[in-house]
């Protein structure tokens, strides 16, 4: 699936200082439907490791390409596909995520690299940030979680 034709019919914008809120490493995590939404601003050396994994060597073979718009931006929705916990960002053997109930780790395009967890994160949507506002894209509109 090519999320660029995903339809997106709902946004939210916020402001942000771009050297705080938005910098290049960071995890946002905003509330989707009840569900944590992972937005992640990655680095071209992040960008650059995960398209060059090998797909045999994955579980879920997905390519990096397929699951992102634009490609320093994620946006995953942040549940475990093993049993449904919260997985902690920038943890784990690959960088990207790690879900400490059962040991899966999933790398910086949310794919599952290593444990239980049978299918990457769910991809759900896009964002892009300009110098003063971070824009989400995703099927119905995120309210920031706390
Ligand atoms: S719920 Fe994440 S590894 Fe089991």
């Amino acid at each position: 699936m090519h999320y660029s034709s995903f339809d997106y019919t709902a946004s939210v914008c916020l402001n942000c200082d771009r050297t705080n809120s938005c910098f290049v490493g960071k995890n946002m995590v905003f509330k989707w439907r009840g569900k944590p939404l992972f937005v992640r601003h990655r680095s071209s050396e992040e960008v650059e490791d995960v398209r060059n994994v090998d797909m045999s060597s994955l579980r879920d073979p997905e390519q990096d390409t397929d699951r992102v718009v634009k490609e320093d931006w994620l946006v995953v929705i942040g549940v475990c596909t093993h049993l449904g916990c919260v997985p902690i960002a920038n943890a784990g053997e690959f960088g990207g995520y790690y879900c400490p109930c059962h040991g899966s780790h999933y790398d910086v395009s949310g794919r599952i690299r290593k444990g239980p967890a049978p299918l990457n994160l769910e991809v759900r949507g896009l964002a892009y940030c300009t110098k003063s506002l971070m824009c989400i894209y995703c099927m119905f509109m995120p309210v920031p979680y706390f």
